[in-house]
C-alpha cells in the first residue's frame, strides 16, 4: 500500500465507473459533459435521506408533470406536495417549490452554475450545491455524502469518531477529488458505496481502490466509519382522529412549519412525550388496537388513532379548515406514509 496520491485513486475509479455506472434517469452517461440542471438539482433533492431505489419512480413522475424548472414554478402548491406524498421529509417538499420559483422568476429559469450562487437557493446546503455543480455544471467540488463519507473514512482509515470526523473526511475528500470529471468521480464514489463498498459487508477483494485502502488492508473494513454511540429518540404520543359522516372522511392540511407541513392528514392532537389519548369532541369512539409507530429523524411516534361515524350536522369542533373526502378515493388524497398507515389501521378493524 503506498501513499494515496489523488490522481491514482480518481483514476481508478473513473476507470471502474466507465464499465459500471449505474443508468439512472438523471444520469448523463460516464464522460458526457452536459446534464439538465433541474433534472440534477430535482434528483439530489428527492435523493437527500433517501434511496435510489424509492426515489426514482417519482423523479419520473415529476419530470413527465413538470418538465421544466417553470413548469414546476407555476405549479399548484397543494399539487407538488401530493405528488410528494410517501417520500418523506416534506420540508424538502415546501422548500422545492420556493426554489423553482426563485429560479423561474427571478433568475430567467437558468440555476446558478457555481456552489456560492446554487446555495443561496431554498433547500440547496454545501452538500446539493457541491453535488450540483459538479454534476450538472462540470465544475470542480468536493461532494460529501453518506456514501462518500463511508468511502473516503475506510480509504484512510480515518479513527475520529462520526460526526466530528466531518472536516477531516471532507479534506481528504478534498485531495483525492480531480479536476476533471468530478461530477463522475461523485458519482463513481456514491455507487462504490452503495455497492462493494457497503455498509455492513465491504467486499474488497475485488474493488478498484483496494490497493490504496487502508481499512482494506487492516481486514476489517466494516469498522469504518468510527460512530460516536447515538442518543435513544424519544418516543411521543399522540391522537389522530378518523371523523366519518356519510362515506366521507373529514381530512385537514397541516400547517406550513412544522412535521409533515403543508401536507394533507387526519385531523388530531399535538405530539409530546407525556400525551395520553386525546378526544376533541364527544361521541361513540373506538380506538384502534395498536398505535401506529413511526421513526422521524428526532424521534418516535405512537399515533394512536381513533374512529368515530357522525349522523346528522358536523361536529363544530371542525371549523372549515378542512374538506369531507370521500373514503372511497382516499388514495388519491396524497397522505404521507404515517396517515396513509393510520387509515390503513382504520380500515383493517
Ligand atoms: N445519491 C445522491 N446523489 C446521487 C447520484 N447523483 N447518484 C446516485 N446516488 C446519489
Ligand atoms: Fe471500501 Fe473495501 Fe474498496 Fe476500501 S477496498 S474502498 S473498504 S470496498
Amino acid at each position: 500500500m503506498g501513499s494515496i496520491t489523488g490522481s491514482g485513486v480518481a483514476a481508478q475509479l473513473l476507470a471502474h465507473y466507465d464499465g459500471t455506472a449505474r443508468t439512472l434517469p438523471w444520469r448523463a452517461p460516464p464522460g458526457a459533459n452536459a446534464t439538465d440542471p433541474y433534472r440534477v438539482w430535482l434528483s439530489e433533492i428527492m435523493l437527500q435521506q433517501t434511496t435510489v431505489a424509492a426515489v426514482i419512480p417519482y423523479f419520473q413522475a415529476f419530470t413527465t408533470r413538470w418538465p421544466t424548472v417553470d413548469d414546476l414554478a407555476g405549479a399548484e402548491d397543494g399539487d407538488v406536495m401530493a405528488a410528494w406524498a410517501g417520500l418523506g421529509y416534506y420540508a424538502r417538499a415546501r422548500n422545492l417549490i420556493a426554489c423553482a420559483r426563485v429560479v423561474s422568476r427571478d433568475l430567467g429559469g437558468i440555476f446558478p452554475d457555481t456552489e456560492e450562487g446554487l446555495r443561496a437557493l431554498p433547500g440547496v446546503g454545501a452538500y446539493t450545491a457541491a453535488a450540483i455543480a459538479a454534476i450538472a455544471f462540470g465544475r470542480r467540488a468536493v461532494v460529501v455524502d453518506a456514501n462518500v463519507e463511508r468511502v473516503v473514512s475506510r480509504l484512510f482509515a480515518i479513527a475520529t469518531p462520526l460526526p466530528a470526523a466531518r472536516p477531516e473526511i471532507r479534506a481528504a475528500t478534498d485531495r483525492i477529488t480531480p479536476d476533471a470529471r468530478s461530477g463522475d468521480f461523485a458519482q463513481a464514489m456514491m455507487d462504490l458505496g452503495s455497492s462493494l463498498c457497503s455498509a455492513r459487508n465491504p467486499i474488497c477483494l475485488p474493488c478498484p481502490l483496494r490497493p490504496d485502502c487502508s481499512a482494506a488492508a487492516t481486514g476489517d473494513a466494516a469498522s469504518f466509519p468510527v460512530k460516536a454511540a447515538k442518543a435513544a429518540k424519544p418516543l411521543r404520543n399522540g391522537s389522530a382522529w378518523w371523523i366519518e359522516r356519510a362515506g366521507s372522511l373529514w381530512l385537514v392540511r397541516r400547517p406550513g412549519k412544522g412535521m409533515l407541513g403543508g401536507m394533507r392528514a387526519l385531523p388530531g392532537s399535538d405530539w409530546s412525550v407525556e400525551r395520553e389519548r386525546e378526544l376533541p369532541f364527544a361521541g361513540e369512539w373506538r380506538w384502534a388496537g395498536a398505535p401506529v409507530r413511526h421513526v422521524f429523524s428526532h424521534f418516535a411516534l405512537d399515533l394512536h388513532v381513533a374512529r368515530v361515524v357522525v349522523a346528522g350536522d358536523p361536529p363544530e369542533f371542525l371549523g372549515d379548515e378542512g374538506q369531507w373526502w370521500p373514503i372511497n378515493r382516499l388514495a388519491e388524497a396524497g397522505l404521507p406514509t404515517l396517515f396513509a398507515r393510520a387509515v390503513e389501521v382504520v380500515e383493517g378493524e
